[in-house]
């Protein structure tokens, strides 16, 4: 190998052409160079054959049996038309302690979202957000003619909700608020969320999206239903299937919200739920034990990152999600591409963090191989 350090081999072409040591290197992009920089690796634990997903949130065990079955069972009704989401909203509305009236079914929290952008389109105005945040329902918005006001996380990576406070304006309809947010895995404490909550909800809509609810085990988090089941009209609380329960693919979400709200958010739909989504949820909700397994699988892949985080010094956001966003102090798109060439599928760019990375948890084998191609390439 002469002079070619391990760290110049791992960081590919564009190291090793630094160091004038191009020639080594086959020309190839095929599995010859990918071969190379394996044996490099010196890896215990070997490189899967297929992609591991770490970018997008997904639970890696999911759907569950029980969802499965109800997918298998039902798969002949695919000729008909859309599903009646009446026990589904039913069963969601029990598990909430709200009354049914108060759900509404989308296809994916991505629909609720989206209409909730159509509703402020038509207001026009302003949103506020915390920056960075989940993006769906600001394009929406965006798109639809809305100003988005972006207010950077505090020094903690927490919401600035002073900051939020301040820069609301007259025109200012809604105030939207992911939490646990995404990319950044952190809660706002649950009795300044209610607080601020109520306080915005005098005078705009108040957008919570709730996605990564049912990860979340920490005592300062509270689920702002509660709000909604107590009476207020201007909040809208969103929570997905595509989580823990493991059926993105099946574009199962939902909307929280006063009936009245509920029925004009129903009128701007543009999706049906498809049968098999319906009923493989429905199934999903009642599967407590699947849930508990997620969870508990979760957190022991969590401890393997945020203990190699510890190991390195790395800086990361507590997590209380089914990710992590750790600073690993190097461009973004450049652990993207290193860790794909390893078979890992790491978070998309989340400006203006662009030397943090946020990676999804997979199994705590997968996580073992990301600590140890991570270590290999950066540490
Ligand atoms: C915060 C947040 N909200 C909503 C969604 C959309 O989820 P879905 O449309 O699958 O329910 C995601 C997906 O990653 C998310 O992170």
């Amino acid at each position: 190998m002469g002079n070619l350090t391990r760290r110049q081999i791992l960081l590919g072409g564009g190291a090793i052409v630094g160091a004038g040591l191009a020639p080594i290197i086959p020309a190839t992009t095929g599995s010859s160079a990918l071969k190379l920089i394996s044996a490099a690796l010196g890896a215990d634990i070997p490189k899967p054959d297929q992609l591991i997903r770490m970018s997008a949130n997904e639970n890696p065990y999911g759907p569950s049996r029980v969802a499965l079955k109800a997918i298998a069972e039902n798969i002949h009704l695919t000729n008909r038309y859309a599903a009646d989401p009446t026990n589904l909203i039913n069963l969601v509305a029990k598990i909430n302690n709200i009354s049914p009236d108060h759900v509404m079914t989308g296809t994916g929290s991505s629909e609720i979202l989206n209409v909730a952008g159509m509703l402020v389109g038509l207001r026009q105005g302003s949103v506020v957000c915390a920056d960075p945040t989940y993006q769906a329902l600001l394009r929406y918005a965006a798109n639809a003619g809305v100003e988005i006001i972006r207010v950077r996380v505090a020094e903690g990576l927490n919401a600035d909700l002073e900051g939020m406070r301040k820069a609301v304006r007259n025109d200012t309809n809604m105030m939207y608020i992911v939490n646990p947010n995404n990319p950044i895995p952190s809660v706002i404490e649950k009795s300044a969320m209610k607080e601020f909550v109520l306080e915005q909800a005098q005078d705009r809509l108040v957008f919570v999206d709730e996605a990564y609810h049912e990860y979340v085990d920490n005592p300062d988090y509270e689920s702002m239903i509660g709000l909604i089941a107590a009476g207020h009209n201007n909040i809208i609380v969103s929570r997905t299937a595509s989580k823990i329960h493991g059926l993105a693919g099946m574009r199962v979400g939902f909307g929280f919200a006063h009936p009245d709200l509920i029925n004009e958010m129903n009128m701007r739909k543009t999706g049906q739920q498809t049968i098999l989504g319906e009923r493989a949820a429905y199934a999903s909700y009642q599967d407590m034990e699947f849930q508990d397994f997620s969870r508990r699988k979760n957190k022991e892949s969590l401890a393997i990152v945020e203990g190699m985080c510890e190991d390195l010094g790395i800086r990361y956001a507590k997590s209380n999600t089914n990710f992590t966003f750790i600073e690993t102090g190097i461009e973004n798109a450049v652990v993207q591409e290193r860790m794909l060439e390893q078979g890992i599928l790491t978070g998309r760019l989340f400006p203006p963090f662009t030397t943090w990375s946020r990676i999804s948890m997979s199994t705590p084998q997968h996580m073992r191989y990301f600590v140890q191609v991570y270590k290999q390439l950066f540490a």
